[in-house]
Formats: C-alpha cells, structure tokens, sequence
C-alpha cells in the first residue's frame, strides 16, 4: 500500500499566511501540521509515499526532505495549478501503479491516526473507503448519503446548498486502483475543479462497494484560523511539560508548559498549556493558555493567549491578543489609543500597529 499526501491547493481561506509559505506548515504546538499526517501515515505501516505540491514544493520540499525522519520514503509530485483532489490522483498515476493506497489532506488533522482504517480497509476490500464525521453546518463539505436501512453510502455530494445529511467526508480516503478508471473520465465542476466525490460517485454508480466509517474522534480541515486555533489547543492539551530554556525566578510557570532549548522566560507569567519555541525571548508578559509561540520570537510587556505565533515574530508592548494567528517576521506595536481584545491574521512579515 501507498500514501498520496495532498499538499498543493492555494489555501485562499488563510491568506495572508498563504501568501508567502504553505498552509500545509502552519505549526499546530510548534510542528508543521502536515508533519502530524506524515507520522501517522508512517505509524500505519505505510512507507512509500507520494506528496502532492504546487507552488509552495520548495518549501514543503525544505521541511519533510526524502521522509527519513518520519521512516518514510518520499516522492514529490508537482501539480501545476490546484485542479482539485480527482486531478491530484490523476496526475500521481505513474507513482500509484496498480497499488491500493491512502489519501491523506496534508491540511488535515485527525486525532487517533488511520492506522484502524487501514486495517478494516485491508481486511473488507471494497473498492473505496471514506471516513464521515457528523458536523452541524456540512454546506462546506462533501456530504455522504447513507441507505436508511442497510447503512451503505448511496449518495455523494460536493459543498451542496441543500445537504440530504450532515455527514461530511474526513480527508482521508482509501483507495484501490479502481479510481484511476473513475477519475480518468471526469469533467471539471462548477468551480473547475476535478472532484474526488464524482469519482467515488463514479464507483457506485458502476456496481463498485464503498465502504464509510462514521468517526466520533477529532477531526479538523485546519484550512481556517479558527479550526487552525482549535487544533492548536487540542494538542497542547497533551503537552507533556518541560524547561529546557532559562526561566528566572521571578518568572511564574503553571501547568503544563514546554520552554525549548535556547528559549528566555524573564519576569512572566505563563499559563499552560503553552509552548515557547528554542530561541525565543519572553519578558514581562502573561501568556495564556493554548499558546503556541514559535521559535526565535520576541514577546516583551505583552498579554496573549488562546494564539499562534509564527517564527521570528515580534510583539512588544501589546495587550491583550486573543485568538490571532501571526505570521513570520510580524511585529505588533501599540498604537496610541484605548480598546481591549484584537483578533489578528497578520501575514508573513507585515507590520501593525493596533491599540492597546
Ligand atoms: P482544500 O482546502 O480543499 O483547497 P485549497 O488548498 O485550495 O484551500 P482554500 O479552499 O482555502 O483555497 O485542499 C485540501 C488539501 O488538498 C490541502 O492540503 C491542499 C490540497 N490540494 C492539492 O494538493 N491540490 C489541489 O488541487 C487541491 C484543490 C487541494
């Protein structure tokens, strides 16, 4: 078995970060969330894998090297425009073979890993199997139909207006090479993309079984800042704490709290659970629980929580940040006036100047 990793798209819902690096490395508790697929691809005994990229390949390229720290083999497939995820398969033929293999959405996070769904994916043998997650509004998603009665999926839809249920496809698929059949005969939509669930659509309608698993556990699209946040606290949830930086006496650590290698706590409080990245400098400041500040910032006299910092970005002087995501190389200052609560996306090096 195989692994496609879908790393390309053009990641609109998280400009401006997408502007200048991959959404797909956006770090969730100071690691690139594609990294989380990728180990739980390899815990699934899964080896040989095949990313996706487009026009971010060099940096992806730069972070996940050939695959060797995750014990996985890599094979970058380049995709020149984000022609959709049936396009993504179509283009990965050659690498593919004839092999069964996983599709993973390299913006995807899902707790627990696949390594059960393989398993089960093994062990039945239908031509597909799609994971499904019940959620309130599915108008973004693609929407499985199942059969009332023998529980089977009947139905599927991409981000329909009208949704016949509120089960959304999770960004893991698993396929046989039955799909290549299926996708090589598709049109683009509405939206000129290519669509996976016309191809698994393709599937039913020719006689083909797909199976669907319904998952309980805890799955995020992190293609938005919200989702993005909220993964963002799950995981540092399950921080275990650790200070190898300098934290000063007068400083205050609570809870579970990661201080890197390299990484200066003065006179600051810090609420867990929170990670403070190697290099970085923290003075005076209260930083709140579900905070993730990456490597080589400098936070000085501020108040943040519930947020991710990016590398090398600076807040001085500044309270209170909430629910922000800030970019590489962003520096926050304050303006000269009142209010309280700010709620950022700043991208990769811009510059802000906001009341505090
Ligand atoms: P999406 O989040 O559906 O698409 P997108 O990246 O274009 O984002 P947005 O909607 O914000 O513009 O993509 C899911 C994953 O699949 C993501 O990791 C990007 C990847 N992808 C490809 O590699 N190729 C493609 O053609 C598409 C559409 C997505």
């Amino acid at each position: 078995m195989k692994a496609l990793v879908l790393s390309g798209g053009s990641g609109t819902r998280l400009r401006p970060i997408t502007h200048t690096s991959a959404k797909q490395l956006v770090p969730v508790a100071n690691k690139p969330v594609l990294f989380y697929g990728l180990e739980a691809i390899a815990a699934a005994g899964v080896t040989d894998v095949g990313i996706v990229v487009g026009d971010t390949a060099p940096l992806i390229e730069a972070a996940v090297g050939d695959g060797s720290k995750f014990g996985i083999k890599v094979t970058y497939i380049r995709q020149l425009a984000p022609l959709g995820l049936a396009h993504a398969v179509l283009i990965a033929r050659e690498f593919l073979g004839d092999d069964d293999f996983v599709m993973y959405l390299g913006d995807n996070f899902i707790v627990g890993g696949i390594t059960a769904l393989v398993e089960e994916f093994k062990a039945a043998g239908p031509a597909a199997q799609i994971m499904l997650q019940q959620v309130s509004d599915p108008r973004s998603f693609g929407v499985a139909e199942l059969d009332e009665v023998t529980g089977r999926v009947k139905n599927l839809e991409e981000k329909p207006k009208h949704p016949k249920s509120d089960l959304v496809l999770v960004g893991v698929y698993l396929f046989t090479a039955a799909i290549h059949e299926a996708v090589a005969g598709l049109k683009p939509s509405w939206r000129g993309e290519l669509e996976i669930t016309e191809a698994i659509q393709w599937l039913l309608d020719n006689g083909r079984t797909v199976h669907s698993t319904t998952i309980t556990g805890y799955w995020k699209d992190t293609g938005n800042v919200t989702d993005m946040l909220e993964v963002n606290r799950l995981v540092l949830e399950g921080l275990e704490p650790r200070l190898d930086g300098t934290v000063s006496d007068d400083s205050e650590i609570i809870g579970r709290v990661v201080v890197e290698e390299g990484a200066t706590v003065t006179g600051s409080r810090i609420v867990g659970p929170a990670i403070i990245g190697a290099g970085s400098t923290i003075s005076g400041c209260y930083i709140g629980p579900f905070t993730a500040i990456d490597e080589n910032c400098l936070v000085d006299d501020s108040e943040i929580e519930y947020s991710i910092v990016l590398s090398d970005a600076s807040l001085r002087g500044v309270r209170r940040i909430e629910a922000s995501l800030i970019g590489h190389h962003a520096e926050v200052t304050p303006a000269p006036r009142v209010p309280r609560a700010h709620r950022l996306v700043l991208g990769d090096h811009s510059k802000v100047q906001i009341s505090s």
